[in-house]
């Protein structure tokens, strides 16, 4: 596991935004799984930044969301669809039908989450994987307690994790559709973000802990083409940072 600590939150975006510039100029078909939150916003502004300067072309590109809230319409202003559009589709060049989103409107939930998993197959499989991680320790919206052998389907979510978001929702979402810690394990590459004094704490224990269901990002620890890149205040307790 490679680990980069970077000043500030606009350093870490930068550097996480040219990692993946990279591979999608070496690999420009390149199947990239994204994440939403507070934590990738400057690294899509990066990115944005970089197709607007022409040095970077997304025309080949296939996109995978990791999640999406259940039931939203893809309209609502804090549905994933929204902000994926809001701060990177509208303002790029990746083909409307590359990008995937879990749809928060179907109806067969399982038959879609075994679709959203063949798709990912189909397109042989993720190359890489941008993951935040929640203070609870979830990656997607794999909470504490989740299998490692899940794949995309409908979960629960932890009361951690609407902590603080009512303001956002006249009826808070409590259910999500995500992909799996399988599905995210079967990626060639994992890139790991996070920002901030209180991301600290779980950071510590995901990557120096017990690899154990209850901090789920831990099973990061298993794979072998990890990069975690953080800011100087997400590294604080790990030690020599
Ligand atoms: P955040 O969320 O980037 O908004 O902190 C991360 C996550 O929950 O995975």
């Amino acid at each position: 596991m490679d680990i980069l600590v970077e000043q500030n939150y606009e350093s870490m975006s930068q550097t996480a935004a040219r990692l993946v510039a990279r591979e999608i100029l070496l690999v420009p078909d390149l199947v990239l799984g994204l994440a939403t939150g507070n934590t990738p916003v400057g690294f899509y502004s990066e990115l944005v930044k970089l197709h607007e300067e022409n040095l970077l072309d997304y025309s080949s590109l296939k996109t995978f969301n990791l999640d999406e809230y259940y039931p939203i319409p893809p309209s609502h202003p804090e549905s994933f669809t929204n902000y994926m559009y809001e701060r990177f589709f509208n303002h790029v060049n990746v083909p409307e039908q590359n990008i995937y989103i879990p749809d928060g409107t179907v109806e067969s939930v399982e038959e879609y989450c075994r679709r959203y998993e063949e798709w990912i197959e189909e397109s042989g499989g993720l190359d890489l994987q941008l993951l935040g991680i929640g203070k609870n320790g979830h990656i997607g919206y794999n909470e504490p307690g989740c299998s490692w052998d899940s794949v995309t389907r409908l979960v629960e979510l932890d009361p951690r994790t609407m902590e603080g978001q009512s303001d956002k929702f006249d009826n808070p979402p409590t259910q999500a559709l995500t992909m799996g810690v399988k599905t995210i394990m079967g990626a060639d590459q994992i890139l790991l973000l996070a920002s901030g004094a209180k991301k600290a704490e779980v950071v510590e224990v995901a990557l120096n802990g017990p690899v154990t269901t209850d901090v789920p990002a831990s099973i990061l620890q298993l794979h072998p083409n990890v990069t975690v890149i953080l800011d100087r205040e997400a590294a604080a307790e790990l030690d020599g940072c």
